[in-house]
C-alpha cells in the first residue's frame, strides 16, 4: 500500500479493517458490503467460499424464490430473496522459476505468513480495498492489492482489480477467476433446516467473440427469473502478455485461467469486469445477451472507477451529512449503506424497502414496516425513490384488499412481512435458537404495518407537494387502509368506545394474553391512535381532493353512504387504555407481572432477546410487563408533542405533558430493546425529554451494526430502519425539520454531545438547502438558483413543551444565495 493510501486510512471518509480475523470475517463482510441499489455483493474475500467464516452473496433488489422445506412436522413455503451466482471468485498462486509451486492462496490458510492485511471501505467513492502481504512456507513474498466496485452509474456492472507483486522472486502468478454458480441461501443458522436451493438449470460458456469472456445462466426454482452474469478477466502486465490464458467450464463453475510472468519491480495487474441481469430487467431481448453485451463494451477498471465514483459524487451531493467525530463517521457509513440499498436506480424497479438491506439473508429479504424509518429520509433527498418506494406497495394493493376479505373485513390488510407478489410472507413457525424448539410465529398480526405505509403516503405528500401521487394512488390506499380501520373496529357498548381486538403490536414480545387459547391482543394503544390517525387524514384528503377526483375515486372503490361519517366517528372515540396515570401498552398490559429485569441480567448477561430466553427456561414473555421495542412510544416517534396533544384530544383523551413523561419513564423501564429500531426511537423520543438518556439511546443505534449489539445478527445483512433512522434523526428528530404549506418548520432540540452538525434537504427545487446546527445557533443558507426565498418558522426555544405544542416562535426568510444564523435558547434539560 502506498504512503497516500495509508494516510487516507485516517479520513473521515474511510472506513478500515486492520488486520484478519476470521471470527468477525462474516460482519465485516455484511459492513464492507457494495452496492448500487440495483444488486449489491457482500465484502468476502475473493478466494473464499462458503463456510464458517465466510459468506460470500450476491443479492439483486426485487429477485425472490419461493421453496418448501419440511420442518416440525410439517411442509412450511417460505420466499427468498435468493443468492445468485457469486462472481467475485479469483485465487491465485506463485510458481517461482527456482521451487516449488506455491499453494491457492486463502488468508485462513495462509494466517501464520500474513505480514499484512487491511481491508477499507472508501465511502467517497464507493470503492472495498484489500491491501495484504504474506511469506510462504518457503519464504517467498507476495503483496497483493485489489480494489473492488459495484457500478453506481451502470448498475449492472461490477469490477475487481488486482495487483500482484513478487517481491524476491521471480516466476509467474496463477489466477483462476470465475463465476460460481454451487451457491444456495445458507447465509443464516437459524434457517438451517430449510431449503436453500434456489437456482437451477445452470449452464456455462465461453463468449463466442471474446476469448477472455465467460458466462454462467440459470434461472429460479418456481419464480422462474433467468439470471445470467458474464465476466471477462483481462492482464495489464505492461508489455507482457499472459503465457498462457485457459477457459474451464466445469459443472456450475465457469471460470479464467491466467498464467502471468512476475518478478521484483515488474508487478502483474489483473482486470474482472462483471455484467448482471436478470429476466426482471428492461430493455432487454434476454438476459445472457445482454449480459455479454454489457461486459463487451464495459471500459477498462480505470475508466470504470471515474465513472463511477462520479455517480457517487453526484450522491453525496444530494444527501450527505456532515458531523464531528466518531458518531459522524458511523453516519456516512449508515448513509453509504442507505443508498446502496435504495438508490436512485430504485425508482426504476418494483422494490419495497428490504430490513435487512442486500446484505444477507436474514428475514429472507423481506419488507417489512421499516420503510417507516426510511422514506422520511429519503423524502428530503431523493423523493423519486419513496414514490417508487410507496407504488410497490400500491402495486400489491389488490393482494391486500384479498387479505382483508379473507379475515372478513373490508379494505386493505397489508402483509406484516412482504415479498414478491405482497401476500403475507410471515412465516408460520419461527426457530428459538436457544432452546431448538420451532414455535407458532403470530407476528403476522402486526395490522399496524397499513397505518406506516398510510403515514409514508401523508409525509410524502406533505415534503414534496406530489399531489399527482397524493391525489390518485396516495389516496386509494389511504382510503383503503382506512376501511380496513374502520371496519376492524368494534363498538363495545360498556365503554362507550370502538375497541380493535387481537392485534399485535410494534413490541412483538407480546403475542396474546397468558395463557389464553387464541393469539393478539386486544386495544393496543399504538395501533388504535395510529388508526385514528388515519381515519382523519383519509378524511382530511378525500375533502381536499378535487371535486372530479373525488367522485371518481368515490365511485370506483365503490364507498357506501355513511362511509366517511363512520370513519369520523371511529376516529373520534376509539379506545386508548391507561393504568397507573400511564398509556398501557394494550388492555391489561398493566395487570401483567413485573419481571425481575436485575436478576435476568445477572444470570444471563445480554437480555436484549428476554423472549427466547425465557422460552428456553419454559416461561413466557407474554407474561411480564417487558417490551422489545418502544411500542407507545412510537407515538412520540412519529408525532410532534402538538400533533400527540391534538390526536388523544380528538379521541376525547387528555395527554398532558405529565402524563406524556410519566409514559415514557414508564416503558424504558420495562424494554428490553431486542430490536436496533428501540434505541432510534427511544434517542428520538427522549431528545425532547432528558438528554443524558437520548444520548445514551442513540450511541446504542449507532453502534447497532457496527458493533453488531444484537448478537451476531449484522453478520446476516445491516438493519436499514435504523441505519435511515440514525440519520433522520439528525436531520428531523434533532431539528423538528418539517416542510409542511410551503413552510420550513423547525423546532430545534440538540443534544450536547452532538450540537455541531450540518446537512442539506432538497425542498422544493432540486438545489440543497443548507442546515447547520451549532451550539446555540442555527444556520440556514439557500443556494442561488432557488427562484423565491425560503420561508422558515421556527419554534419559540427547544425545552420540552406542553402538550399544546411549539408556541409561535420567529419567523424569517432566507434569500436566494444567502444565509441566516439565528440564535437558539439555552435548553434547559439535562
Ligand atoms: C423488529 C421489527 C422489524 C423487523 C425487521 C424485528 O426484530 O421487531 O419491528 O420490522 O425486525 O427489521
Amino acid at each position: 500500500m502506498t504512503s497516500i493510501e495509508l494516510s487516507r486510512l485516517t479520513d473521515e471518509w474511510i472506513w478500515a479493517y486492520e488486520d484478519y480475523d476470521p471470527r468477525s470475517e462474516r460482519l465485516r463482510e455484511a459492513l464492507c458490503t457494495l452496492g448500487n441499489g440495483y444488486f449489491a455483493t457482500r465484502g468476502a474475500a475473493p478466494e473464499v467460499t462458503a463456510g464458517a467464516a465466510h459468506y460470500p452473496g450476491t443479492y439483486v433488489a426485487g429477485c425472490y424464490n419461493r421453496l418448501t422445506s419440511h420442518v416440525a412436522g410439517r411442509d412450511v413455503e417460505n420466499e427468498d430473496i435468493v443468492n445468485l451466482p457469486n462472481w467475485l471468485p479469483l485465487r491465485f498462486r506463485i510458481h517461482p522459476d527456482d521451487g516449488p509451486p506455491g499453494r491457492w492462496f486463502s488468508p485462513d490458510r495462509e494466517r501464520d505468513g500474513l505480514l499484512l492485511y487491511r481491508q477499507w471501505l472508501d465511502l467517497r467513492q464507493g470503492t472495498l480495498h484489500r491491501a495484504l502481504r504474506f511469506r510462504d512456507a518457503h519464504g517467498r513474498h507476495l503483496g497483493v492489492e485489489q480494489t473492488r466496485l459495484v457500478h453506481m452509474g451502470d448498475p449492472h456492472l461490477a469490477a475487481l482489480r488486482t495487483t500482484f507483486t513478487a517481491e524476491d522472486w521471480h516466476g509467474t502468478v496463477e489466477v483462476d477467476s470465475a463465476i460460481d454458480g454451487t451457491v444456495a441461501n445458507n447465509g443464516v443458522a437459524r434457517y438451517r433446516d430449510l431449503a436453500g436451493a434456489h437456482l437451477t438449470k445452470v449452464r456455462t460458456g465461453a463468449a463466442p467473440d471474446a476469448a477472455d469472456t465467460v458466462w454462467l445462466h440459470c434461472r429460479t426454482t418456481r419464480s422462474a427469473i433467468h439470471v445470467a452474469l458474464a465476466a471477462r478477466t483481462r492482464c495489464r502486465a505492461g508489455r507482457r502478455k499472459p503465457e498462457q490464458v485457459l477457459t474451464k467450464l466445469a459443472g456450475r463453475r465457469a471460470a479464467q485461467r491466467l498464467t502471468v510472468p512476475i518478478g521484483p519491480k515488474k508487478p502483474v495487474t489483473v482486470e474482472k469486469t462483471v455484467a448482471l441481469h436478470t429476466s426482471r430487467d428492461r430493455a432487454i431481448s434476454g438476459p445472457l445477451e445482454a449480459a455479454l453485451e454489457r461486459v463487451r463494451h464495459a471500459g477498462d477498471f480505470n475508466t470504470l472507477l471515474g465513472s463511477h465514483a462520479a455517480a457517487w459524487e453526484r450522491l453525496w451531493r444530494r444527501a450527505d451529512v456532515e458531523a464531528p467525530g466518531e458518531a459522524g463517521h458511523i453516519l456516512r457509513l449508515h448513509l453509504f449503506h442507505v443508498l446502496q440499498t435504495l438508490s436512485p436506480h430504485t425508482a426504476d424497479l418494483d422494490v419495497g424497502v428490504p430490513a435487512r438491506g442486500l446484505h444477507g439473508e436474514a428475514y429472507r429479504g423481506h419488507v417489512f414496516w421499516d420503510e417507516l424509518f426510511v422514506l422520511p429520509y429519503l423524502n428530503l433527498h431523493f423523493p423519486e425513490v419513496s414514490r417508487a418506494l410507496l407504488t410497490y406497495r400500491y402495486r400489491r394493493l389488490p393482494q391486500a384488499l384479498r387479505a382483508a376479505r379473507a379475515i372478513g373485513r373490508d379494505g386493505a390488510r397489508f402483509p406484516w412481512q412482504s415479498g414478491s407478489d405482497g401476500r403475507e410472507e410471515t412465516p408460520e413457525v419461527h426457530l428459538n435458537p436457544r432452546s431448538g424448539r420451532w414455535l407458532p410465529d403470530h407476528s403476522r398480526l402486526q395490522h399496524h404495518v397499513g397505518s406506516a405505509i398510510a403515514y409514508n403516503v401523508w409525509r410524502y405528500g406533505q415534503a414534496t407537494g406530489d399531489t399527482g401521487f397524493l391525489h390518485a394512488e396516495g389516496a386509494e390506499m389511504l382510503v383503503q387502509i382506512a376501511r380496513f380501520w374502520a371496519d376492524s373496529a368494534v363498538f363495545d357498548d360498556d365503554l362507550g368506545r370502538y375497541r380493535i381486538k387481537q392485534v399485535v403490536g410494534p413490541d412483538e414480545y407480546h403475542e396474546g394474553y397468558p395463557d389464553a387459547d387464541r393469539p393478539g391482543l386486544d386495544d393496543n394503544a399504538y395501533t388504535n391512535v395510529t388508526a385514528a390517525w388515519v381515519l382523519a387524514r383519509a378524511l382530511e384528503l378525500t375533502r381536499e381532493l378535487p371535486a372530479s377526483r373525488r367522485d371518481d375515486l368515490f365511485a370506483r372503490l365503490d364507498m357506501r353512504p355513511g362511509e366517511t361519517e363512520l370513519w369520523d366517528e371511529v376516529s373520534r372515540r376509539l379506545y386508548v387504555p391507561f393504568h397507573r396515570g400511564v398509556v398501557s401498552q394494550f388492555a391489561g398490559y398493566g395487570e401483567l407481572a413485573e419481571l425481575d429485569w436485575e436478576g435476568l441480567r445477572a444470570r444471563h448477561g445480554d437480555i436484549r432477546r428476554l423472549d427466547r430466553i425465557l422460552e428456553a427456561e419454559g416461561d413466557s414473555v407474554n407474561r411480564y410487563q417487558a417490551s422489545k421495542q418502544a411500542d407507545v412510544l412510537m407515538l412520540g416517534y412519529l408525532f410532534t408533542p402538538a400533533e400527540l396533544g391534538r390526536l388523544f384530544g380528538r379521541l376525547g383523551y387528555d395527554l398532558d405533558e405529565a402524563t406524556w413523561r410519566r409514559t415514557v419513564d414508564y416503558y424504558l423501564a420495562r424494554t428490553s430493546h431486542g430490536s436496533t429500531l428501540s434505541g432510534l426511537v427511544h434517542a428520538w423520543v427522549l431528545a425532547r425529554a432528558r438528554h443524558r438518556d437520548a444520548w445514551e439511546q442513540l450511541q446504542e443505534a449507532l453502534a447497532s451494526d457496527v458493533a453488531d449489539i444484537q448478537g451476531g445478527t449484522t453478520a446476516e445483512g445491516i438493519h436499514l430502519g435504523a441505519m435511515a433512522g440514525t440519520l433522520d434523526l439528525l436531520q428531523r428528530g434533532l431539528t423538528g425539520l418539517e416542510a409542511r404549506d410551503g413552510v420550513l418548520w423547525m423546532d430545534p432540540a440538540p443534544l450536547p454531545e452532538l450540537s455541531e452538525y450540518g446537512f442539506s434537504v432538497r425542498y422544493r427545487s432540486d438545489g440543497g438547502i443548507q442546515v447547520r446546527m451549532k451550539p446555540g445557533q442555527l444556520w440556514v443558507g439557500v443556494p442561488p438558483w432557488e427562484e423565491e426565498p425560503v420561508r422558515v418558522q421556527l419554534a419559540d426555544g427547544y425545552v420540552a413543551r406542553d402538550g399544546a405544542g411549539p408556541r409561535d416562535g420567529v419567523g424569517f426568510e432566507v434569500a436566494p444565495g444567502e444565509n441566516r444564523l439565528m440564535p437558539l435558547r439555552e435548553s434547559t434539560l439535562s
